[in-house]
């Protein structure tokens, strides 16, 4: 059977074989499933229309249930006394959870915690994503947008935007929030794609994944207990100087928090942006009537943002797990057990989104997941919506041609994914 929905052109599921629920559920366990649009969809809409809550079993993984609709995965995000992040906020392997369970998180971010850690540790940092501190990044947006459009220029008319462009912009961003050097760039930039792509061939350091990510913990911890002795030693005004001298409860931040908030301050506004951007503009490729309508009317700019974020929803998941019997959508998840939240799959909800496989870059409202919801809500969303209309809305007037030169290439991981190689042939107006 095929399944038939009106559909954008950068996920045509009109050729894809209907999965089984089985294999449906089962597609969730696998990185290469996020390397094909196509074929997640048709998993996730089947699940979506028939078993919204559905019970996942895989060989190498402890069970879980898949939560697919966007209603489901906002009632639990907004219950986090119910549903915590700890112990297992991403899906891992059966090894990974035994090795966490023995050993603890290899390192513990705001995304491992509960309240009332949680709230302590994400007050440590949250003012620096006012938007009244934000708005002081504006002129070094506008340089690194007017940086990388120099670029293209310098390209001559082809490159690969999402490994030249889309990769490198927000990692400059946040290297200037913490105040690391630029000269310091390739080597966040291999360690960033080697975390979110322990699975992907490309940046995988051992054909064991638990091996290449235990490797590259290794290397953040040594890079930023350097950075520590360093601000501890000589504080300035920069992120990191607020995480090396942090106090928690009257108490110096412990290591391995200060570690984990290195690292998710370093990663979590990295691939996620740059996948958005590159997805952002794929879609623009594939769907030039959009462009066009973007380029007549520049006002929609922050609505185009938005839809990029919703079409790409670079955070594939996050897990949580039941502190007590909890009912979903007339499912019962037992006290102990995961769900999985899906928030691809509930950014292409047909109950929440008209035509959600339309790219619509006027869409209102737009009420995507794309950030979660919640206590655990994106602390970088404002920033990344600054990323993405800073570039676009320079990029856009001045695109008179553009069109993609070769097969774009997804990463292959279940949790953070996106483009990792966007070849394209363009034309820019003359300054
Ligand atoms: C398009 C880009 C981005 C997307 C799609 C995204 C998505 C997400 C998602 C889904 C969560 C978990 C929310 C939940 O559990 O409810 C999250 C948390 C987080 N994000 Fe982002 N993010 C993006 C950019 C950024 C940026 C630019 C930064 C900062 C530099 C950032 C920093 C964080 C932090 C610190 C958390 C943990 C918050 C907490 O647990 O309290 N993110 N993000």
């Amino acid at each position: 059977m095929v399944l038939f929905l009106p559909l954008g052109s950068f996920c045509d599921m009109s050729n894809t074989p209907e999965p089984t629920l089985e294999e449906a559920g089962r597609a969730f366990l696998s990185g290469d499933t996020f390397r094909r649009p196509d074929y997640f969809h048709a998993c996730a809409t089947k699940l979506r229309r028939e078993d919204p809550v559905h019970w996942v079993e895989g060989e190498n993984f402890n069970p879980f249930w898949v939560i697919t609709k966007h209603a489901d995965v906002l009632d639990i995000e907004l219950h986090p006394a119910e549903f915590l992040n700890a112990p297992r906020a991403i899906l891992g392997t059966k090894e990974a959870d035994e090795n966490r369970a023995m050993q603890g998180h290899l390192v513990k971010s705001l995304v491992q915690m509960d309240d009332p850690e949680h709230r302590d540790h994400r007050a440590l940092t949250s003012e620096w994503f006012l938007p009244k501190n934000l708005a002081k990044l504006d002129a070094r947006l506008g340089a690194l947008t007017e940086r990388s459009i120099k670029q293209m220029e310098d390209f001559g008319g082809e490159c690969d935007f999402a490994a030249q462009v889309a990769m490198e912009y927000p990692l400059y961003v946040i290297l200037a929030i913490l105040g690391l050097p630029e000269t310091d760039y390739p080597r966040m930039l291999k360690l960033t794609q080697e975390l979110f792509g322990a699975e992907d061939e490309e940046f995988k350091r051992d054909e064991n994944t638990l091996l290449s990510l235990m490797q590259t913990v290794a290397d953040f911890v040594a890079y930023f207990d350097g950075i520590t002795a360093d601000r501890k030693a000589k504080p300035t005004d920069d992120l990191a100087s607020v995480i090396a001298n942090g106090i928690i409860n009257g108490e110096p931040i412990g290591h391995k928090e200060q570690l984990g908030y290195y690292i998710i301050a370093a990663t979590a506004g990295h691939d996620t942006t740059s996948n958005s951007m590159a997805g952002g503009l794929q879609a623009l490729i594939e769907n030039p009537d959009q462009l066009k309508r973007l380029q007549d009317d520049p006002s929609l700019i922050g609505t185009a943002v938005d839809e990029m974020i919703r079409w790409t929803s670079p955070v594939k998941h996050f897990m949580r797990t039941a502190t007590r019997d909890y009912e979903v959508r007339g499912v019962t998840v037992k006290e102990g057990q995961d769900v999985l939240l899906s928030y691809w799959s509930a950014n292409r909800d047909e109950d929440v989104f008209v035509d959600p496989f339309k790219f619509d870059v006027g869409r209102t409202p737009n009420k995507h997941l794309a950030f979660g919801f919640g206590v655990h809500y994106c602390l970088g969303a404002l920033l990344a919506r600054m990323e993405l209309k800073s570039m676009f809305s320079a990029l856009i007037p001045r695109i008179k041609k553009i069109e993609l030169a070769g097969e774009p290439q997804l990463t292959k991981s279940t949790f953070v994914s996106g483009l990792k190689h966007l070849p394209i042939r363009y034309e820019l107006t003359p300054r």
